[in-house]
């Protein structure tokens, strides 16, 4: 498929996490015309904020990456977790079509039980088992309901610079000689935030709604295999403690498999991403480079 990328004026919500920061770099890099706003700068809780923002600037699009993230954070303040990952995309969607703009908004593998042997695909009926999934398939439906020009963008086990999560640090925490632990037996699709934000950019050019799945390619891993992979690309030879999914005790339940594939990409011919392997050395080398 031939995408036109010609530059567009993007507002970009919660652009002080991961994707939010490869997204404000990656639109930048293209020529956009970006406003790009953290959580000070737009709280996506607060209409009338989001309405002056949309009034001043009168996107073209606008690419969400705001959300509460924290699971378990969301298991025990509902209400909270209600407003960021549910109330809020509806918000943007409602202003979106208000100015005549686009919404790509992201969701989650979460949004699925985790009992499928295979990948998970928009065929397949979401069963959140969790706070913060349900409030973010919550999320999905109301800004789709919302505006009908909304991109839904579910992806899952995503790693990149400045990312807190397991997947971002394995590198950083061997290097600071910390015991490790992964586990053999929950599985998903690894996803590279700047392979992430070049396709969130790329499908605000598509302009078809729906729902994608949008994830690196590959047969998908574990998080020992993930992490093992990580460290021989690192060229360390540290120890890693092999844990069931079994053993995970937290507040929130995760799904113990959430690969995901695209039906909707397939179809209108968006090319897959890089394979995850491919995608985790270019990871490795550039926080190595210090990116
Ligand atoms: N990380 C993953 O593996 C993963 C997997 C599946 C889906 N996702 C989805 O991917 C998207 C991006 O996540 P991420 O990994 O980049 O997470 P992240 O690093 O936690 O970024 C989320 C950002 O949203 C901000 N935010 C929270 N509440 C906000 C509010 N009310 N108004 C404005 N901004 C707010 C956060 O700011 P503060 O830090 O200041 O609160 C944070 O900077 C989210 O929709 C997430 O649900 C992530």
């Amino acid at each position: 498929m031939h995408i036109e990328n010609s530059p567009r004026k993007i507002l970009i919500t919660g652009a002080g996490g991961m994707v939010g920061r490869a997204t404000h770099a990656h639109c930048r890099a293209l020529g956009d015309r970006v406003w790009a706003f953290d959580r000070q700068a737009l709280d996506v809780t607060d209409e009338e904020a989001v309405a002056r923002r949309f009034d001043e600037i009168r996107p073209d699009a606008v690419i969400n990456c705001a959300a509460w993230t924290d699971v378990d954070g969301c298991e025990l303040d509902p209400e909270r977790a209600r407003r960021a990952n549910a109330q809020a995309p509806e918000t943007l969607a409602r202003h979106c079509r208000r100015v005549g703009a686009l919404l790509v908004t992201i969701s989650t593998d979460y949004v699925f039980d985790g009992t499928k042997n295979g990948f998970y695909t928009q065929r397949d009926d979401p069963n959140p088992q969790s706070v913060y999934a349900r409030v973010k398939l919550d999320g999905e439906r109301r800004a789709m309901q919302a505006c009908a020009r909304t991109m839904v963008v579910r992806t899952g086990w995503i790693f990149g610079l400045g990312g807190k999560n397991f997947l971002s640090k394995i590198v950083e925490l061997a290097e600071r000689g910390e015991r490790l632990k992964a586990i053999r037996d929950s599985w998903g699709t690894p996803t590279y935030a700047d392979d992430l934000a070049r396709r969130l950019r790329e499908l605000v050019a598509v302009d078809l709604p729906g729902i994608y799945h949008v994830v690196n390619s590959g047969e998908g891993a574990s998080y020992e295999q993930f992490a093992r992979e990580a460290l021989t690309l690192a060229g360390l030879d540290t120890q890693i403690a092999s844990v069931s999914f079994a053993d995970l005790q937290r507040p929130a339940a995760r799904p113990q498999n959430s690969r995901l594939r695209c039906l909707l990409s397939e179809a209108i011919g968006l090319a897959p991403l890089p394979h995850w392997r491919d995608a985790l050395a270019r990871f490795v080398a550039a926080a190595r480079a210090g990116k």
